[in-house]
């Protein structure tokens, strides 16, 4: 008697849609890495690579060793190392900008329903309709919104930055402090949102949402 085999239907099955998108991942931990590096530059020179600090340590230092430096010449050496720090700020601007480009680009290529627009919009279509779990519909539209206050964040630190890198141009040199303030300023906007958004997803993964940190690694 023929024995009829099973038929095998696993190799037809359709690969399951990942939540995050390969490209959202990769944009998100670059975009992570960048700005963690950019904040620690602003972290060394107000610290360690201050020009201030630097330069009366320099002058301390060289007065032991019977060399005295004028006042001039240590804020010229201080400087040197405070500004070859910033250099590296702008290396890491020049990336985030191309990230946010890039960010930009992706949502029109995205999958429909991974699209960043569209799933805020539902948040709220679902904010204004759900009755029976409020908290739930409150909490997703919540951290949209929290979402697009940080691209709004990146799109004005990536403006700022530019006109700041390219001050030479003529029709930007006015506007340097006003710029330079709202560019630092905004870094605070920044650090908050990092808190809150660590936060959350601490939270979140200890309750309604174990696995969110894996399924923004491995796509979910
Ligand atoms: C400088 C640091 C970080 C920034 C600026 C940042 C920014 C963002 C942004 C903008 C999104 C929303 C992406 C979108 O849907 O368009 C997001 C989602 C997410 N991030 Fe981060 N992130 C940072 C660090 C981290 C770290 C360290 C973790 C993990 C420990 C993490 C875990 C996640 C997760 C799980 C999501 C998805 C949450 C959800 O679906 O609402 N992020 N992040
Ligand atoms: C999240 C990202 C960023 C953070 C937190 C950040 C933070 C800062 C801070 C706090 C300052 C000092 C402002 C002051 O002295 O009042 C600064 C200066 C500056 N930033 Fe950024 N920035 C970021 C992104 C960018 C980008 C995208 C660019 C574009 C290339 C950029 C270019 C500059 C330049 C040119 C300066 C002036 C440096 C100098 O004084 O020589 N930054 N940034």
């Amino acid at each position: 008697m023929a024995i009829i085999e099973p038929v095998r239907e696993e190799a037809e099955l359709p690969h399951p849609k990942k939540k995050y998108s390969a490209t959202l991942r990769l944009w998100h931990w670059a975009n992570a890495i960048v700005i963690t590096g950019s904040l620690l530059t602003v972290l060394s020179n107000s610290t360690i690579t201050n020009g201030r600090k630097v330069s009366s340590l320099v002058q301390n230092e060289l007065q032991h060793s019977g060399v005295t430096l004028t006042n001039d010449q240590a804020r010229q050496a201080g400087h040197a190392l405070s500004d070859s720090v910033w250099d590296v700020h702008v290396y890491f601007g020049y990336c985030l900008a191309g990230l946010l480009l890039f960010r930009l680009i992706l949502e029109f290529f995205q999958l429909a329903d991974q699209k960043f627009i569209r799933q805020l919009k539902k948040a709220y279509a679902c904010f204004k309709s759900t009755k029976a779990d409020r908290e739930l519909a409150i909490h997703e539209l919540t951290v949209k919104i929290i979402y697009s206050i940080f691209y709004l964040l990146l799109i004005i630190m990536v403006v700022t930055g530019l006109s700041l890198a390219f001050e030479d141009v003529a029709f930007l040199k006015p506007m340097r402090h006003t710029v330079k303030d709202v560019h630092g300023f905004c870094m605070y906007l920044i650090l908050a949102f990092i808190v809150v958004h660590l936060a959350g997803v601490f939270l979140a993964e200890r309750k309604r949402s174990k696995g969110i940190v894996s399924d923004m690694i491995n796509g979910g």
